[in-house]
């Protein structure tokens, strides 16, 4: 297997399992690479900002403010995590990247262009994965105290946009509608392949 460090994504609708997919894979692959974990919103100042003061409070910023918090974040992120993880050659997994922010924002009405325009100085991924479980299945797994984006109507409109970005051909769908081993393994198949073809 290619020892080179690559960024891989993890990403899906809240309550889908991708934490726990993530987990594991950076697990599983930290048996021959190095591997680290991350995700979105970071640990960094503006990621912080967003958990704390933002995703669990009374309701949405405007999309236009999310969109631009998202995206700082991430940049935030990418200088501070993903680069230096990926010039040492490790491989990086993070719980989401910047197709959440096409997701949940395209979602929250504002245009996928835009939100790819915001977003064109963030580190393109080598690869992004899609767990793909149906919306209502995740509406009965969320905890009680949900985010601001947590809702039946959200989570099927953020599902209808990945799978758009799975037809083009960006996003790797696995279904993750299966027991938590199964969905690992695949996962782990579909990371696995990519890095063992030639790049
Ligand atoms: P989540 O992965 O659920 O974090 P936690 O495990 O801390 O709950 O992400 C929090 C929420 O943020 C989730 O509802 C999706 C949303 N989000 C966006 O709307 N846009 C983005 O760009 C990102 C990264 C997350």
């Amino acid at each position: 297997m290619s020892k080179k460090g690559a960024f891989i994504c993890i990403e899906g609708l809240d309550g889908c399992g991708k934490t726990t997919q993530a987990k594991l894979l950076a697990k599983k692959l930290g048996k021959s690479h190095s591997a680290v974990y991350t995700a979105e919103p970071s640990r960094g100042k503006i990621g912080t900002y967003i958990r704390k003061s933002y995703l669990y409070g009374e309701k949405r910023l405007s999309s236009v403010l999310e969109a631009l918090l998202f995206a700082a974040d991430r940049i935030e992120h990418v200088e501070t995590e993903v680069l230096p993880a990926l010039n040492e050659g490790r491989l990086v997994i993070s719980d989401r990247y910047v197709y959440s922010s096409l997701a949940y924002q395209g979602a929250a009405g504002l245009s996928l262009e835009w939100i790819k325009k915001v977003n064109e100085h963030a580190l393109q991924p080598d690869l992004a994965v899609f767990i793909d479980v149906n919306p209502n299945t995740v509406m009965s797994r969320l905890k009680p105290k949900k985010s601001v984006m947590e809702n039946l109507e959200t989570q099927q409109k953020v599902r209808e946009i990945y799978l758009e970005f799975v037809e083009k051909g960006s996003l790797t769908r696995i279904n993750g509608d299966k027991p938590q081993n199964e969905v690992a393994k695949e996962v782990y198949e579909v990371v696995t392949k990519f890095l063992n073809a030639p790049r």
